[in-house]
């Protein structure tokens, strides 16, 4: 059996989509359940597994079961997950609350002992925060989800260069003592620190899809550039519309996807075909999180918008 550790060359002679995982294919598209997907994949074959799992919350593409019966769900998820992991790999859980009736379950708190059985170390709990969502009235309103990175071991891959962010002040120099006039601050940024401001993916995102709740690309991408080298394998085992397939095409890894709903997958094999071709629409990086609405800003009085109005994109 080849280890992961030997990279695959990239890009591959023509541009390979498969419903089936085989180390030919850049990408797999697998139409079934994530455990069927798993199967088909060789013991520590992926660099990364990242994936937002259902909430168990009664969405459209979800059944609803006890919260025990889900979580047995995804410890089986995580396990198989365990497997294929690279010794040096990643596996990153994106997550929010289960609700039942008033009551909010931080689903993290309730994963991360899972994976701490299955013997994964975990390296960042990662806040990511979004201004859209439900507006509630009888607690605070939800404005973030978490991402738990786990390292499988103590040596894993983390490229902390490729997802330096610009410094608050680049041009810092010490204005004293040995190192007078040089830069005190990485010239190349800084770390992204583990509050991520990323806007969620809501109607007037260039990203939307007919998904209720794809990842941003670019929240993805940190993660791939950060966490895996060119050539490696990228697997999401709740694949939705491909996001995290697009992010890993754009750069330049390969992808391996499964979602039980074949037309999520119809949509991510388009936009895998367009990021591949470089032609995916994604929301720019260095684009500021808000920006004023200079519509409602020049054809309303400030007296009559009460607060600012902030546009996402
Ligand atoms: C939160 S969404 C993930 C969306 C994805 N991150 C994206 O950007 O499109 C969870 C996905 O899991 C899929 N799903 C639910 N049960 C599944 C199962 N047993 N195996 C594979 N996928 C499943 C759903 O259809 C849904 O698309």
């Amino acid at each position: 059996m080849k280890h992961s550790s030997q990279r695959l060359p990239f890009p591959m002679p023509g541009f390979t989509m498969a419903p089936r995982y085989s180390r030919d294919a850049l990408v797999t598209v697998f139409h079934g359940d994530r455990l069927e997907l798993f199967r088909e994949i060789p013991s520590k074959e992926a660099r990364l597994i990242v994936t937002s799992p259902p909430y168990n919350m009664g969405k459209k593409y979800e059944r609803k079961s006890s919260l025990d019966d889900y979580l047995e769900g995804q410890r089986q998820t995580l396990t198989e997950a365990t497997r294929i992991l690279a010794d040096d790999g990643s596996l990153c859980w994106q997550v929010g609350n289960h609700v039942e009736g008033t009551e909010v379950t931080p689903l993290d708190v309730l994963i991360f002992p899972i994976c701490k059985g299955l013997g994964l170390r975990l390296r960042n709990r990662i806040v990511w925060h979004f201004e859209h969502g439900l507006h509630c009235s009888r607690r605070f309103s939800g404005r973030y989800e978490t991402i738990l990175w786990f390292s499988k071991g103590d040596q894993y891959i983390f490229n902390l260069d490729a997802v330096r962010i610009p410094q608050k002040y680049p041009g810092k120099k010490y204005f004293k003592g040995p190192k007078m006039g040089q830069y005190s601050c990485n010239p190349l940024g800084k770390n992204p620190g583990d509050l991520w401001i990323i806007p969620n993916v809501k109607h007037n995102h260039i990203e939307k899809t007919a998904h209720p709740c794809q990842f941003p690309v670019e929240l993805i991408e940190r993660l791939v550039l950060a966490l895996t080298n060119p050539g490696d394998l990228v697997v999401d085992p709740y694949g939705g519309v491909g996001t995290t397939a697009c992010a890993a095409v754009i750069n330049k890894r390969r992808a391996a996807i499964s979602d039980t709903v074949g037309d999520y997958l119809e949509i991510a094999r388009e936009r895998v075909e367009l990021a591949a071709l470089g032609r995916l629409q994604v929301r720019p990086k260095d684009r500021p999180v808000y920006k004023p609405d200079p519509r409602t800003a020049v054809a309303r009085r400030p007296s009559e918008l009460g607060a600012p109005r902030l546009l996402e994109m």
